[in-house]
């Protein structure tokens, strides 16, 4: 065991969390909760995605987003950005980082961004150089890491490959990404330590949604792992419109509650990010997805 004393969330709630939602959002409420995210301490926030608005409507209005954050000292956004259409649309918005999404499986890359996998890697790789020529830092999704809504189970050979092939073309970080919550301890660590062999430690980033409850024991497996960095959304919101029946990430406020306990640093006010929960799930009429929040919102009820 190797535990990290410090671990960086990166809150992808007003992209991954917002993207499925049916109901229109408007921007401004996407954009007070990154303000009431960024001032509960996240250091990252994954703002909102440069994709064809008619195949997700909800990020339509990405650049409205960017353009109304008032952006805090130290606080890295990014945005996620399929081809160099969505690059060049997206620079004009300043990100600090984009990230490129692929897929450990063929099914899931099709119905996901219409193409193979081969044919993504090579729609990526000019928006990977074109983001480093400007500095901009560049992750890569491994969606499907363990298992695929199409597929079945993925094998870990699958994202040992994706993970070479972005390492390829320049990609600096990678996120592993249980897209449909599937995974269990020891497939989601299988998962990582192929992804290791061709990243960093440091490199690496957990994303766990938590369709069957499983996220934060796979969150524990691989931070046994030093895994130090993860995807998460506050109120657990979340979910794919190309993967149907899987719901939201892990909760940030659970996750913070689970490595405050354990005495490792996350530099996030849970508190403040119970409020920035509470925000967006009163918005949506509905409950935070979350039971630490639910517990900590019950004891300040009563
Ligand atoms: P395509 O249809 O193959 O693209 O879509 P195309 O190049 O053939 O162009 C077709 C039309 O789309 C054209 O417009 C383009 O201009 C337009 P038309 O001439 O018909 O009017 N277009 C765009 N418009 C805006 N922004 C763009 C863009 N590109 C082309 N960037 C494409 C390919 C990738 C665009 C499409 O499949 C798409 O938008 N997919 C959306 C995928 C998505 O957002 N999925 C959810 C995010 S990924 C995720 O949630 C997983 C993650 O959380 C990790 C995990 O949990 O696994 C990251
Ligand atoms: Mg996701």
């Amino acid at each position: 065991m190797k535990l990290p004393s410090k671990v960086k969330l990166v809150d992808v709630g007003p992209r991954d969390g917002l993207q499925n939602e049916k109901q229109p959002v408007p921007a401004v409420v996407k954009i007070t909760l990154v303000h009431m995210l960024q001032d509960a301490g996240l250091k990252e926030i994954e703002v909102t995605s440069f994709v064809s608005p008619k195949w997700v409507p909800q990020m339509a209005d990405n650049a409205e987003v960017m353009a109304g954050i008032q952006r805090k000292p130290g606080v890295r956004y990014s945005v996620l950005t399929p081809n160099m259409k969505g690059f060049e649309a997206a620079v004009a918005s300043k990100p600090d980082e984009i990230v490129v999404f692929g897929a450990a499986s063929e099914a899931f890359s099709q119905k996901n961004i219409n193409c193979s996998i081969e044919e993504s890697i090579e729609r990526f790789a000019p928006v990977v150089e074109a983001a480093r020529a400007k500095g901009i830092y560049t992750r890569g999704a491994i969606s499907c890491a363990v298992g695929c809504p199409y597929e079945g189970e993925v094998a870990p050979e699958r994202v040992e490959l994706v993970a070479r092939l972005m390492k390829q073309i320049g990609v600096q970080h990678i996120g592993v990404a249980d897209t449909i919550g599937v995974g269990t301890p020891v497939k989601v660590q299988r998962a990582m330590e192929a992804a290791l062999k061709h990243y960093d430690i440091d490199d690496i980033s957990g994303h766990f949604h938590d369709t069957y409850g499983q996220a934060l024991g796979n969150t524990l497996a691989t931070l046994e792992m030093g895994i130090w960095q993860y995807d998460t959304s506050s109120a657990g919101l979340g979910g794919c419109p190309y993967a149907k029946g899987a719901t939201g990430n892990v909760a940030t406020e659970d996750v913070v509650y689970m490595l405050h306990g354990m005495g490792i640093d996350t530099g996030i006010d849970l508190d403040k990010l119970i409020d920035a929960g509470k925000y967006i799930s009163d918005f949506l009429q509905r409950k935070p997805n979350s039971r630490a929040a639910t517990a900590m919102l019950n004891k300040r009820a009563g």
